[in-house]
């Protein structure tokens, strides 16, 4: 079958179905092409609340297929690839957290939207790259615990010196993966060019950064800038992301290290058997899980 004898059938059967497919914005063209929606993390968990179709598909990794059961407990979440896992939202278990609390009472726990669902029953609020600021400063508490990204927690906690952040030691290992050499090297190359970087990169990145916001800041600053190149310092996916949206401007990645295996994991072929049943993961969380999980994820929307 070819790419697009492929997209026809899903297109088909989505519908026959009643599946809605979300994709996170790392993926393919060609998946992102037969998406109902496509978004960073905040847009996914944001919008998946609301979607008529009885089954949700995932295409992007388990911890956002994790979110959208969450919020959507009556539907059917399948993952389009089981074997697409975030390492960061793996990091930390339960009870490493527990321990923490134990030793600071009273300190808020914050956690990147990137954890678990079981990681997330201990947490007080989840946040987003794209919401996490405004989250942390608006939090009453001045005491907090933030994970697992040590990167856009120090982020954060740069931009926030009135808060008393503590940080463990995870993060992103393909952001992360970009050092300051990588960055002096592109500005070099491109000298014209704005450099726009997730907060998921090292702080060595980021400090030479013009923007630095989430995928959707990114994405969104790219196309209504009056500049004409940039340097992506993100999945390299946004590279082509914003080349098939903006012909008039220029794109270059910052480094091409910066590739999620796991993001790119899901094909065309895992979504068509996904929608046929065939070889798919269907998302299921005990009840305690849900009730607990489900808490701080309701906080970041209502924050
Ligand atoms: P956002 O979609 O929140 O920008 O996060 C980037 C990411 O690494 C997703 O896994
Ligand atoms: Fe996880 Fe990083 Fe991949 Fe995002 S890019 S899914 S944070 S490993």
């Amino acid at each position: 079958m070819t790419i697009y004898e492929m997209q026809k059938e899903i297109l088909r059967l989505k519908k026959e179905n009643d599946v809605c497919i979300l994709a996170h914005s790392y993926q393919g063209r060609e998946i992102i092409e037969i998406a109902d929606i496509v978004g960073d993390s905040f847009a996914l968990s944001e919008k998946a609340r609301g979607v008529k179709q009885k089954t949700i598909l995932m295409c992007g990794v388990r911890f956002m297929a994790e979110t959208a059961k969450l919020l959507s407990p009556d539907k059917k979440v399948l993952l389009a690839n089981a074997s697409a896992g975030c390492p960061m939202a793996e990091q930390f278990n339960k009870d490493d957290i527990l321990k923490i609390k134990k030793d600071y009472p009273g300190i808020c726990v914050v956690c990147y939207i990137n954890t678990t669902a079981e990681l997330k029953t201990v947490c007080d609020v989840c946040v987003t790259s794209s919401s996490a600021l405004r989250i942390v400063k608006k939090l009453p508490q001045k005491d907090i615990l933030f994970i697992p990204d040590i990167n856009l927690g120090t982020y954060i906690k740069n931009s926030l010196p009135e808060k008393n952040i503590i940080l463990l030691n995870g993060g992103c290992p393909v952001h992360s993966s970009v050092r300051e050499q990588e960055v002096l090297d592109a500005k070099k190359l491109h000298p014209d060019a704005l450099l726009l970087v997730h907060p998921e990169c090292r702080e060595e990145v980021a400090r030479y950064a013009d923007i630095i916001g989430s995928t959707a800041d990114i994405i969104s600053y790219a196309k209504n800038s009056d500049k004409k190149e940039f340097i992506i310092g993100t999945e390299i996916s946004i590279v082509e992301y914003l080349q098939f949206e903006c012909h008039d401007k220029s794109f270059y990645p910052l480094s091409t290290k910066i590739c999620c295996n796991d993001m790119k994991a899901t094909t065309l072929a895992d979504v068509l058997n996904s929608i046929k049943g065939i070889n798919t993961e269907e998302i299921i969380l005990d009840k305690d899980t849900m009730d607990k999980a489900v808490r701080c994820i309701n906080k970041m929307i209502e924050m």
